[in-house]
Protein backbone atom coordinates (compact mmCIF):
# COMPACT_ATOMS: atom_id res chain seq x y z
CA UNK A 1 0.00 0.00 0.00
CA UNK A 2 1.23 3.30 -1.02
CA UNK A 3 2.35 6.29 1.48
CA UNK A 4 -0.86 8.58 0.17
CA UNK A 5 -3.56 5.24 0.56
CA UNK A 6 -1.84 4.75 4.18
CA UNK A 7 -2.62 8.50 5.11
CA UNK A 8 -5.97 8.65 3.55
CA UNK A 9 -6.94 5.30 5.63
CA UNK A 10 -5.61 6.59 8.98
CA UNK A 11 -7.17 9.62 8.69
CA UNK A 12 -10.74 7.73 7.83
CA UNK A 13 -9.99 6.55 11.22
CA UNK A 14 -9.23 9.70 13.10
CA UNK A 15 -12.30 10.60 11.47
CA UNK A 16 -14.56 8.29 12.61
CA UNK A 17 -13.60 7.98 16.18
CA UNK A 18 -13.62 11.57 16.72
CA UNK A 19 -17.43 11.29 15.83
CA UNK A 20 -17.98 7.61 17.71
CA UNK A 21 -20.99 8.62 19.46
CA UNK A 22 -21.62 5.14 20.19
CA UNK A 23 -18.58 4.57 22.38
CA UNK A 24 -19.58 5.21 26.55
CA UNK A 25 -16.69 7.15 26.51
CA UNK A 26 -17.51 9.50 23.77
CA UNK A 27 -19.50 11.90 26.76
CA UNK A 28 -16.51 12.10 28.93
CA UNK A 29 -14.22 13.26 25.88
CA UNK A 30 -16.27 15.77 25.22
CA UNK A 31 -17.52 16.99 28.87
CA UNK A 32 -13.36 17.66 29.31
CA UNK A 33 -12.73 19.07 26.18
CA UNK A 34 -10.44 15.70 25.73
CA UNK A 35 -8.85 14.89 21.99
CA UNK A 36 -9.28 10.97 21.04
CA UNK A 37 -5.54 9.54 21.18
CA UNK A 38 -5.48 7.66 17.58
CA UNK A 39 -1.38 7.15 17.33
CA UNK A 40 1.60 8.54 16.33
CA UNK A 41 5.03 7.30 14.31
CA UNK A 42 5.57 6.23 11.29
CA UNK A 43 3.45 4.77 8.94
CA UNK A 44 5.40 1.95 7.49
CA UNK A 45 6.89 1.30 10.96
CA UNK A 46 8.39 -2.08 11.24
CA UNK A 47 7.76 -2.20 14.60
CA UNK A 48 4.24 -1.09 16.25
CA UNK A 49 3.33 -0.20 19.93
CA UNK A 50 0.10 -1.19 21.99
CA UNK A 51 -0.37 0.00 25.08
CA UNK A 52 -4.04 0.27 26.98
CA UNK A 53 -5.60 3.90 26.96
CA UNK A 54 -4.69 7.27 27.09
CA UNK A 55 -4.25 8.99 30.34
CA UNK A 56 -4.72 12.86 30.77
CA UNK A 57 -1.63 14.28 28.91
CA UNK A 58 -2.44 12.03 26.11
CA UNK A 59 -6.16 13.26 25.89
CA UNK A 60 -5.66 16.94 26.64
CA UNK A 61 -3.05 16.58 23.66
CA UNK A 62 -4.35 13.76 21.24
CA UNK A 63 -0.44 12.25 21.59
CA UNK A 64 0.00 8.80 22.53
CA UNK A 65 2.39 8.03 25.89
CA UNK A 66 3.68 11.25 26.50
CA UNK A 67 3.43 12.12 30.02
CA UNK A 68 4.80 10.24 32.33
CA UNK A 69 4.40 6.45 31.09
CA UNK A 70 5.59 8.21 27.75
CA UNK A 71 8.72 9.19 29.31
CA UNK A 72 9.39 5.86 30.65
CA UNK A 73 9.07 4.70 27.11
CA UNK A 74 10.89 7.48 25.60
CA UNK A 75 14.02 6.25 28.14
CA UNK A 76 13.56 2.81 26.44
CA UNK A 77 13.41 2.99 23.09
CA UNK A 78 16.54 5.34 23.99
CA UNK A 79 18.07 2.40 25.62
CA UNK A 80 18.20 0.36 22.36
CA UNK A 81 18.84 3.19 20.29
CA UNK A 82 15.61 2.84 18.63
CA UNK A 83 13.95 6.54 17.60
CA UNK A 84 10.96 6.99 18.37
CA UNK A 85 9.94 8.31 15.01
CA UNK A 86 10.97 5.29 13.43
CA UNK A 87 7.98 3.41 15.47
CA UNK A 88 3.93 3.17 15.15
CA UNK A 89 2.46 3.82 18.56
CA UNK A 90 -1.10 3.40 19.74
CA UNK A 91 -3.81 1.83 22.50
CA UNK A 92 -6.61 -0.09 22.49
CA UNK A 93 -8.83 2.08 23.94
CA UNK A 94 -8.45 5.71 21.45
CA UNK A 95 -10.13 7.67 24.78
CA UNK A 96 -9.46 8.29 28.46
CA UNK A 97 -11.30 5.93 30.70
CA UNK A 98 -12.33 8.09 33.74
CA UNK A 99 -9.59 8.14 36.25
CA UNK A 100 -7.38 6.23 33.89
CA UNK A 101 -9.86 2.95 35.31
CA UNK A 102 -8.81 -0.37 33.85
CA UNK A 103 -10.43 -0.78 30.18
CA UNK A 104 -13.84 -3.09 30.44
CA UNK A 105 -15.12 -5.37 27.71
CA UNK A 106 -17.58 -3.50 26.07
CA UNK A 107 -15.24 -0.49 25.63
CA UNK A 108 -12.36 -2.81 23.75
CA UNK A 109 -14.82 -4.22 21.47
CA UNK A 110 -15.80 -0.94 20.52
CA UNK A 111 -11.82 0.18 19.92
CA UNK A 112 -10.42 -3.08 18.71
CA UNK A 113 -11.73 -2.66 14.80
CA UNK A 114 -9.93 0.67 14.87
CA UNK A 115 -6.65 -0.93 15.91
CA UNK A 116 -7.27 -3.84 13.97
CA UNK A 117 -6.90 -1.77 10.93
CA UNK A 118 -4.07 0.37 12.03
CA UNK A 119 -2.72 -2.93 12.07
CA UNK A 120 -3.57 -4.14 8.51
CA UNK A 121 -2.31 -0.54 7.49
CA UNK A 122 0.92 -0.26 8.84
CA UNK A 123 1.70 -4.09 8.34
CA UNK A 124 4.23 -4.29 11.32
CA UNK A 125 6.57 -7.22 11.25
CA UNK A 126 6.75 -6.72 15.05
CA UNK A 127 3.93 -6.01 17.45
CA UNK A 128 5.03 -5.34 21.06
CA UNK A 129 2.08 -5.32 23.40
CA UNK A 130 2.61 -3.22 26.73
CA UNK A 131 0.24 -4.19 29.92
CA UNK A 132 -2.34 -7.27 30.20
CA UNK A 133 -5.35 -5.95 27.95
CA UNK A 134 -3.35 -5.30 24.67
CA UNK A 135 -1.34 -8.43 25.37
CA UNK A 136 -4.22 -10.44 26.25
CA UNK A 137 -6.16 -8.79 22.98
CA UNK A 138 -3.19 -9.45 20.65
CA UNK A 139 -2.52 -12.47 21.59
CA UNK A 140 -6.04 -14.19 21.05
CA UNK A 141 -6.45 -11.62 17.86
CA UNK A 142 -3.07 -13.91 16.06
CA UNK A 143 -4.21 -17.14 17.14
CA UNK A 144 -2.49 -17.87 20.34
CA UNK A 145 -5.06 -17.69 23.22
CA UNK A 146 -3.09 -20.25 24.70
CA UNK A 147 -0.27 -18.58 25.63
CA UNK A 148 -2.49 -15.41 27.67
CA UNK A 149 -1.14 -15.91 30.69
CA UNK A 150 -0.03 -13.59 33.71
CA UNK A 151 2.21 -10.90 32.23
CA UNK A 152 5.16 -11.20 34.38
CA UNK A 153 5.24 -14.99 33.29
CA UNK A 154 5.35 -13.89 29.52
CA UNK A 155 6.94 -10.43 29.06
CA UNK A 156 10.02 -10.36 26.72
CA UNK A 157 8.94 -13.88 25.20
CA UNK A 158 8.61 -13.77 21.20
CA UNK A 159 5.74 -15.43 20.09
CA UNK A 160 5.66 -16.50 16.51
CA UNK A 161 1.85 -15.55 15.27
CA UNK A 162 0.26 -17.23 12.57
CA UNK A 163 0.58 -14.98 9.99
CA UNK A 164 -2.52 -13.15 9.32
CA UNK A 165 -1.24 -10.67 7.57
CA UNK A 166 0.75 -12.49 5.11
CA UNK A 167 3.46 -12.11 7.02
CA UNK A 168 4.67 -13.74 9.82
CA UNK A 169 4.69 -11.12 13.03
CA UNK A 170 6.15 -11.63 16.31
CA UNK A 171 4.72 -10.30 19.46
CA UNK A 172 6.90 -9.50 22.50
CA UNK A 173 4.65 -8.82 26.00
CA UNK A 174 6.17 -6.08 28.03
CA UNK A 175 5.16 -4.78 31.40
CA UNK A 176 3.41 -1.60 30.52
CA UNK A 177 5.72 1.08 31.67
CA UNK A 178 3.42 3.05 34.12
CA UNK A 179 3.78 0.27 36.43
CA UNK A 180 7.96 1.47 35.95
CA UNK A 181 7.25 5.00 37.06
CA UNK A 182 7.03 4.59 41.00
CA UNK A 183 9.10 1.80 40.56
CA UNK A 184 12.62 1.29 39.80
CA UNK A 185 12.98 -2.23 40.38
CA UNK A 186 10.34 -2.82 37.44
CA UNK A 187 11.98 -0.36 35.08
CA UNK A 188 15.22 -1.91 35.56
CA UNK A 189 13.39 -5.46 34.65
CA UNK A 190 11.45 -3.89 31.90
CA UNK A 191 14.90 -2.56 30.67
CA UNK A 192 16.35 -5.51 30.90
CA UNK A 193 13.00 -7.07 28.51
CA UNK A 194 13.75 -4.52 25.92
CA UNK A 195 16.79 -5.79 25.20
CA UNK A 196 14.68 -8.49 23.09
CA UNK A 197 13.47 -6.18 20.70
CA UNK A 198 16.92 -5.26 19.70
CA UNK A 199 17.14 -8.21 17.60
CA UNK A 200 14.10 -7.22 15.51
CA UNK A 201 16.43 -3.49 14.50
N1 LIG B 1 -0.74 4.66 29.05
C1 LIG B 1 -1.14 4.02 27.92
O1 LIG B 1 -1.45 2.85 27.94
N2 LIG B 1 -1.18 4.72 26.81
C2 LIG B 1 -0.84 5.99 26.71
O2 LIG B 1 -0.90 6.55 25.63
C3 LIG B 1 -0.42 6.64 27.89
C4 LIG B 1 -0.38 5.96 29.05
Amino acid sequence: MDKQKKEELLKQIRDEVLNLKSSPLYSYRVANNYYPVIGQGNHDAKIMFIGEAPGRNEAESGIPFCGAAGKILDELLASIGLPRSEVYITNILKDRPPENRDPLPEEIKVYAPFLDRQIEIIQPQVIVTLGRFSTAYILEKFGLKNEIKPISQIKGKVFSANPLLGHAVKIIPLYHPAVAVYNNNVKEELKKDFQVIKQFL
